[in-house]
């Protein structure tokens, strides 16, 4: 395994999760501390090393930014975040609920967009006079085309991609680059329980997905910024 991480600080939102915790193994593997933010309680079972900060729910904005302080205070410094919190559901247009809509725009954009607030002022400050920061949101294959049944799961996803936009061509000039990775269907636990008869090995392996934000975090993809990058598998 590459130590690209080696001495560098993440810290990884919903790292409770299916690819959170992939993601913490993966950053862990090159060398790297991480720090989970998410919302449960922190749960047994999570990679060794790894800080875990649960009960924050990170559209609340002062929650957020004390979890970040708190990371941030604990690792001694910060050089990126993945932006993983985020869900799912399914409602066509016609049956679902208008509540849904809010739930996912709040799960999926607004979370994100308050963790890299949060993490904006760490992040800009930099390390011995240096500033090299890097965001990576987790945004969906659905953010460029919806599905029936993904109104409002795509809306909020594609939510992710222009705030990758826009926070990429805020930070050009500052030394913090902000790319998303664009997954069609992880194999996580869930979705093998949701899809029993599916060909998972056709499916987005988390630790490949992993791989590729790993990647985005190094200085490998230092020229990289603004990115939406699809990580398909065989969908
Ligand atoms: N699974 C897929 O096939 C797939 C495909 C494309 C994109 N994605 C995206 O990839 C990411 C990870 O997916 P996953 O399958 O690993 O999901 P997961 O297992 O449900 O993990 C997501 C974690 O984020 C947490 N979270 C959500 N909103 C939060 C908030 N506002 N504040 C704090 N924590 C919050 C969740 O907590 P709760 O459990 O309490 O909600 C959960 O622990 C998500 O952004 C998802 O939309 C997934």
């Amino acid at each position: 395994m590459p130590q690209r991480l080696d001495s560098r600080n993440f810290v990884v939102t919903g790292g409770f999760g299916a690819l959170g915790r992939a993601v913490a193994e993966r950053l862990l593997a090159e060398g790297a501390r991480v720090a989970l933010l998410d919302r449960a309680p922190a749960p047994g079972g999570l990679p060794g090393g790894v800080l875990a900060f649960g009960g924050v729910e990170l559209g609340q904005e002062t929650a957020c930014q004390a979890a970040y302080a708190q990371a941030v205070e604990a690792l001694g410094a910060v050089d990126g975040v993945v932006n993983v919190a985020g869900g799912f559901t399914w409602e066509t247009v016609e049956g679902g609920a208008l509540a849904s809509w809010d739930r996912m725009y709040e799960t999926n954009l607004r979370s994100a967009v308050a963790s890299c607030r949060a993490a904006l002022p760490h992040l800009l400050a930099g390390r011995n006079g240096r500033t090299d920061g890097r965001i990576v949101n987790v945004g969906a294959a659905a953010a460029q085309k919806a599905g029936m049944g993904m109104g409002a799961y795509a809306a909020s996803k594609a939510g992710v991609a222009r705030l990758t936009e826009a926070l990429a061509e805020e930070l050009k000039d500052r030394g913090v680059t902000v790319n998303a990775v664009l997954p069609s269907i992880i194999d996580t636990p869930a979705n093998r329980a949701d899809m029993p008869d599916a060909d998972f090995s056709r499916w987005v392996a988390p630790d490949k997905l992993a791989a590729v934000i790993a990647f985005l975090l190094s200085d490998d993809a230092s020229a990289l910024t603004g990115a939406s990058i699809p990580v398909n598998g065989r969908v």
